[in-house]
C-alpha cells in the first residue's frame, strides 16, 4: 500500500518509523512519504490560509496551494485555464452546480459520495470501492461523519491512501467538491466529537487503525479477528487478564483457569455482551440479531 500525506509539519509523522509501522515499511507492505504542503506555495512567506469568505474567526487553508499538490500527487493535469468546461466537469454530481454563470454549491451535502450510508448498511460495496487501484483522498474534518472500525477495514483494501491534513479553520470546500467532480475517492471523517489543532493526529489515527489490518502487518493476525468493534456483530471486547492468578488479593475469573474452552468462549461472550449493553448500548442497538445464538440472547 502506496501512502502519502500532506501536511505543514510532516516531521510529525517522522514517528511512523518507529514501531510495527517501520517494521511494516521495512518489510515493503507500505510505504509512507510526508510532504510539506508549503512546498507548492509560490509566494515568499509560503502561505496557505487566508481569511474567510463571509467573516469569521480565522484563516481557511487556500484552495489553489491545495490543489497543486494534490493535481501532482494524484497524476493529474492541472485544469486548462481557458476551458470553463473543463473546471465545471463533473462538478454537478457532487454538490456544486452552475448558477449565474458560476459554480455555487446546492443545498444538499455531499460527504463522502455514494459510501457514506454504508457506516449503516453496506459494508460490502465499500470493500468494492476502495479495493481497486484509484487512490482514496481522506481529508480529517471535525464536522464529517464518524471514522470507524469498518471504514479501517474497507481502506486497507486500497492501493494508494492519500492524507491531507487541514489546519486553522479547515480547509476550503471547494476542494473535496473539485476532486469528487474529478473521480476521486474523496472521504471526509472526523475521528470523535472534539476539535483538534489540525489534522495530524486525526491522520495518525487513522493511518494506524488501518495498516494494522494489512496481511502480514501484526505478528500474530489472530489478534485482529477477536478485538472490538471487529467480526459480524461488532462487540467491545471482553475483559483480558495474565498471570499470576492472584495478584494483590484479587483472582482471576476462575473459568478461565479451568482448561474447559467451549465455557471460557462462553464466558467472553457473555462478558462482551454485558459490557457492551452497558458502555455501548448504541452498539447493541445496530446488532443484526441473526449473529446472536439462543445462549446469547440469555445474556
Ligand atoms: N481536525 C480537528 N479536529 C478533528 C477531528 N475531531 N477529527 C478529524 N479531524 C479533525
Amino acid at each position: 500500500m502506496k501512502i502519502d500525506i500532506v501536511s505543514v509539519f510532516p516531521e510529525y509523522f517522522e514517528v511512523l518509523n518507529l514501531s510495527l509501522l517501520g517494521k511494516a515499511q521495512a518489510k515493503g507492505l507500505v510505504e509512507v512519504t510526508a510532504h510539506n504542503l508549503r512546498d507548492w506555495t509560490h509566494d515568499v512567506h509560503h502561505s496557505v490560509d487566508d481569511t474567510p469568505v463571509g467573516g469569521g474567526a480565522g484563516m481557511v487553508m487556500k484552495p489553489e496551494v491545495w490543489a497543486e499538490c494534490l493535481d501532482e500527487l494524484l497524476g493529474f493535469a492541472p485544469p486548462s485555464q481557458c476551458d470553463p468546461a473543463d473546471a465545471a466537469d463533473g462538478a454537478d454530481s457532487v454538490g456544486w452546480s452552475e448558477q449565474g454563470g458560476r459554480l455555487a454549491p446546492n443545498d444538499l451535502l455531499a460527504q463522502n459520495g455514494p459510501t457514506n450510508q454504508a457506516n449503516q448498511d453496506g459494508q460490502t460495496d465499500r470493500i468494492s470501492q476502495a479495493d481497486d487501484c484509484r487512490p482514496v483522498l481522506i481529508l480529517p474534518n471535525p464536522s464529517a461523519p464518524l471514522f470507524t472500525q469498518r471504514d479501517a477495514t474497507e481502506l486497507s483494501h486500497a492501493g494508494h491512501l492519500l492524507f491531507g491534513c487541514g489546519r486553522y479553520e479547515g480547509y476550503d470546500a471547494r476542494i473535496p467538491a473539485y476532486y469528487r467532480g474529478r473521480g476521486v475517492d474523496v472521504r471526509e471523517y472526523s475521528i470523535g466529537d472534539y476539535v483538534l489543532n489540525g489534522g495530524e493526529v486525526a491522520v495518525s489515527v487513522m493511518l494506524e487503525a488501518i495498516t494494522r489490518l494489512l496481511p502480514g502487518f501484526m505478528g500474530n493476525p489472530q489478534s485482529i479477528v477477536t478485538e472490538s468493534y471487529t467480526g459480524q456483530d461488532a462487540l467491545l471486547e471482553h475483559r483480558q487478564y495474565t498471570k499470576p492468578a492472584v495478584w494483590r488479593g484479587m483472582a482471576v475469573p476462575d473459568v478461565l483457569l479451568s482448561g474447559d474452552h467451549a465455557k471460557v468462549d462462553r464466558f467472553r461472550r457473555d462478558e462482551a455482551l454485558a459490557r457492551t449493553s452497558e458502555i455501548r448500548p448504541d452498539l447493541v442497538e445496530a446488532l443484526d440479531c441473526s449473529a446472536l445464538s439462543k445462549a446469547d440472547r440469555k445474556t
